[in-house]
């Protein structure tokens, strides 16, 4: 079921450097979104706080009717597939996109259905 993320008012430091400010936008169902930025400019940062994976120094962060930033990663129900490192190489493309699914015990029909319906 598609989701609406979204961020509000986000911001982040590390100490005295900022480097999020005030970021506020909204993430429609089904709508595919791409951060444009240079190098540095703190894209990776957002996704990480959006994944949990990253505090945030102020703001929030909702799914639906559901405020994320205050639950552990494994409990917002959100994916990060990483630029470097983090697939697993042993597995083909379908057992990593499945890894996740298959691990909170979805039925392997439905798994399968959004695994060709990615492509
Ligand atoms: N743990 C950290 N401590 C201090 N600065 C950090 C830390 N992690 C990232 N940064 C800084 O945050 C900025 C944004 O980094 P990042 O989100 O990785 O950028 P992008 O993904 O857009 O290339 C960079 O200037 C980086 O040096
Ligand atoms: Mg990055």
């Amino acid at each position: 079921m598609p989701s609406t993320i979204e961020i509000k008012n986000l911001t982040k430091r590390y100490d005295n450097l900022t480097i999020l400010d005030d970021i506020s936008f909204s993430i429609n169902p089904s709508e595919f979104i791409v951060f444009l930025g240079p190098s540095g400019c703190g894209k990776s940062t957002l996704l990480r706080m959006i994944a949990g994976l990253e505090s945030i120094t102020e703001g929030e962060i909702w799914m639906d009717q559901d405020r994320l930033d205050v639950l552990p990663p494994g409990k917002r129900n959100i994916s990060m597939v990483f630029q470097n490192y983090a697939l697993y190489p042993h597995m083909t493309v379908e057992d990593n996109m499945a890894f996740g699914l298959k691990n909170i015990g979805t039925d392997e029909g439905i798994i399968q259905s959004r695994y060709q319906a990615s492509f």
